[in-house]
Parts: structure tokens; C-alpha cells; sequence
């Protein structure tokens, strides 16, 4: 177990399109995602992917308690998603503020769909199937984002809304993520 070092933006290896997992129920698996999860709990992040500790493979992590950087966010279960597959179930979009532990200290205001599916196997090569919406769903494009080289940053459509989470949200306990 170790927290892990991660990469912040301007790294090109945040760039690159992770490949599929190939093997499950490994031992280098099993530590890999030890060490996903003691650094994301170490850093107080809702998500991190493999690639962010430059690990170039299909693999994202997440799940919310509760947490204070989110008061209202619903719930999210702990998982372990491998070689995701989204498909997105309407149109509708909403926006929503978004930090990354890849892009500390900052905020920006993203538009993702609100419904969609997710498909892909956990670290045991078991089938994941869920239907999904809102903050939940936010959490999932933004972790898988990360597999194809795409930063929240990248997804701002308006770059006033894109600042120091300090500036932005003065009032608020905003960790640095
Ligand atoms: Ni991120």
C-alpha cells in the first residue's frame, strides 16, 4: 500500500489513450488498486484513474460518502470500474463546477450529460451494469474522460468559469482538489 505520486496537467501522459486491461484478479492488480484507493482517500478525492498516477491502463476508481467539498452531492458506491463503456441515454446536459486532482486549487464549470449507462468489470472481471444520473453520472464522464486523454479543462465552454477555487468560492471549505 503507498500513496502515490499523482500527475498534474501538463504531463502528456494524461494525454494518451489508455489501453484495455487485459488480465483480472491479478496480484499487480490487486496492489494497483490498493494504492489507487490509499492515494485518492489520502488526497480526498471523489475519483482518480490510473493514468493520474501514470498507470496507462483502462482502470478508474470512485465513490462518495459524504463529502465536504460536495455538501449536497447524493451518494456514490465505491467501485471499481475497468474498461468502461458509456452510453449516454438522452440529450440533456447540465452544468456543474468540477475540480480534479490533476488540476489542484482549481474549479470549473462543466456541462456532462445527466443519464447514462455504464458498462465494464471490476477487478475480478465481474460484469458492472448500471443506470445512472446526476452527480453520479457527472463523477463517471469525468473519471472516464481521463482514460482518453481528456481533462475537465478541455470541456469548459466558457473560460470565465475556469479560476482558483479560493477566488471563486471564497466563503466555502474548499480542499485542494
Ligand atoms: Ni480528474
Amino acid at each position: 500500500m503507498a500513496i502515490r505520486n499523482i500527475l498534474r496537467m501538463g504531463d502528456a501522459r494524461l494525454l494518451r489513450r489508455a489501453a484495455e486491461v487485459r488480465s483480472f484478479d491479478s496480484a499487480e492488480l490487486k496492489e494497483l488498486l490498493c494504492d489507487m484507493r490509499d492515494t485518492m482517500q489520502a488526497l480526498d478525492g471523489v475519483g482518480l484513474a490510473a493514468p493520474q498516477i501514470g498507470i496507462d491502463l483502462r482502470i478508474v476508481i470512485f465513490g462518495v460518502e459524504s463529502n465536504p467539498r460536495y455538501p449536497d452531492a447524493e451518494v456514490v458506491p465505491d467501485t471499481v470500474l475497468i474498461n468502461p463503456v458509456i452510453t449516454f441515454l438522452s440529450d440533456a446536459k447540465e452544468d456543474g463546477w468540477e475540480g480534479c486532482l490533476s488540476v489542484p486549487g482549481m474549479r470549473g464549470l462543466v456541462s456532462r450529460f445527466t443519464h447514462l449507462r455504464y458498462q465494464g468489470f471490476d477487478q475480478f472481471g465481474a460484469l458492472i451494469d448500471r443506470t445512472v444520473s446526476g452527480f453520479h453520472a457527472r463523477v463517471v464522464q469525468h473519471e472516464c474522460d481521463h482514460l482518453d486523454g481528456v481533462l475537465y479543462p478541455m470541456r469548459i465552454q466558457d473560460m470565465r468559469n475556469f479560476g482558483f477555487s479560493s477566488e471563486l468560492f471564497p466563503d466555502a471549505d474548499v480542499r485542494d482538489e
